[in-house]
């Protein structure tokens, strides 16, 4: 059945464009991930805040360097875009970025990051996510970022808030923690509104 509305993006833009690089100020900047990244990930992980937020941990490097390889093909497959935020002098990983549930048709995507804790608390995460997401609006071709994250995370929100993401509404019940069902705040921001004509 053919489609009556043009992709917002065309299927194979981001994957011919090959993942940008992205400075974060003058200190840090965003980058695919390199498989040689895979025993900072693994130290990440054990960081139980960055465990209760995304559901995971990292038993071993080679496990951390599956994920990676996962995180490359995304791009390749233009289903995810996934950055290492990093140091611009040293290149050590202090966080990342991700860009998920890529829809190309609507030209959507979710924002999900984390920052190691040694670089926590100088609002590095949302310099990240204001340079990731200037790109994703102007360049990347998208209309609408959203973000959510557990009502019960206050240092997400200041995040999200500080970056320009609007609130729109609590999704009631709508993400499972260790900890049991979490209502998800969700914050978004769009390119232009897009009305009927
Ligand atoms: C949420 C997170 C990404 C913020 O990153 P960041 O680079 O520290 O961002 P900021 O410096 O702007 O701090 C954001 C808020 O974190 C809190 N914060 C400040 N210093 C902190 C520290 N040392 N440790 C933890 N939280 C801190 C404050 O509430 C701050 O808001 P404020 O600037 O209004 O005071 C980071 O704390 C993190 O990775 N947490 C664990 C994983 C997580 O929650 N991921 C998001 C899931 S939706």
């Amino acid at each position: 059945m053919p489609f009556l509305v043009a992709p917002a993006i065309s299927t194979g833009a981001l994957a011919a464009s090959g993942q940008p690089v992205l400075p974060v100020g003058a200190d840090a900047s965003l980058r695919p991930w390199l498989l040689s990244d895979a025993e900072a990930v693994r130290e990440a992980f054990q960081d139980p805040a960055i465990q209760r937020w995304h559901v995971r941990r990292a038993d071993s490097v080679d496990e951390a360097r599956e994920w990676i390889r996962g995180w490359r093909s995304g791009w390749r497959d233009e289903t995810e875009g996934h950055w290492a935020i990093v140091d611009a002098a040293s290149d050590a990983l202090l966080g990342r970025m991700a860009l998920k549930s890529l829809s190309l048709a609507d030209g959507k995507a979710e924002l999900a990051y984390w920052t190691v804790p040694s670089a926590r608390g100088h609002g590095l995460c949302p310099r990240a996510v204001t340079a990731l997401t200037r790109w994703a609006l102007g360049e990347g071709g998208f209309h609408r970022i959203e973000l959510e994250h557990s009502t019960a995370n206050q240092a997400s929100c200041r995040v999200a808030v500080k970056a320009g993401f609007e609130e729109e509404g609590t999704r009631r019940g709508a993400a499972l923690h260790a900890d049991g069902g979490h209502d998800m705040h969700l914050h978004a921001r769009v390119r232009q509104a897009r009305q009927p004509s």
